[in-house]
């Protein structure tokens, strides 16, 4: 997509909303898709869409885990620390997908597939422990099951990377 084209999407977006604030984050996150991440730039095209500040977007922005304004591998996963999860393992599944990746929590892997962030409550509690993959959930997750999602994730980005 062209930049103009996005461009416009995103005016579109904006327009249709009832205040600039209320676009905010479908706006960020469009950018972040475009962009990979939150980039200066994208907070600078952020701000002028909305009419806000660069420091208004930039609270913003630093308020939604899901909005990274630092670089970020192809797949963020989100693993819960909340409380359902940490009582039904979060910590050791948590810790089985950094030795997994060969990565600590907050690190992206080396070939940049992945980004492995603790989170908040992801609203899956009943299921927990959960994870979240780019915009999928699974709750669950035993290290069997997580590693096998893992491989799966990495064998649809590869094949992408080898089509594209
Ligand atoms: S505590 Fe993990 S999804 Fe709610």
């Amino acid at each position: 997509m062209t930049p103009e084209s996005l461009k416009i999407e995103l005016q579109a977006r904006v327009a249709h909303a009832v205040t600039p604030r209320e676009a905010a984050v479908d706006v960020m996150k469009r950018l972040q898709a475009h962009y990979g991440w939150l980039t200066d730039e994208a907070v600078g095209e952020t701000a002028e869409l909305l009419g806000l500040s660069h420091l208004q977007v930039e609270e913003l922005a630093t308020f939604y885990e899901m909005i990274y304004r630092r670089p970020v591998g192809k797949r963020v996963i989100h693993v819960c620390d909340s409380i359902s999860c940490w009582a039904m393992g979060g910590e050791p599944l948590m810790a089985h997908l950094a030795q997994h990746l060969g990565i600590a929590p907050g690190e992206t892997t080396p070939d940049g597939l992945f980004t492995l962030l603790p989170c908040c409550c992801l609203g899956n509690c009943g299921e927990a422990p959960t994870m979240m993959i780019g915009e999928r959930q699974y709750g669950r997750l035993d290290r069997e099951t997580a590693g096998r999602i893992l491989e799966a994730e990495r064998e649809s980005l590869l094949s992408a990377t080898k089509e594209g």
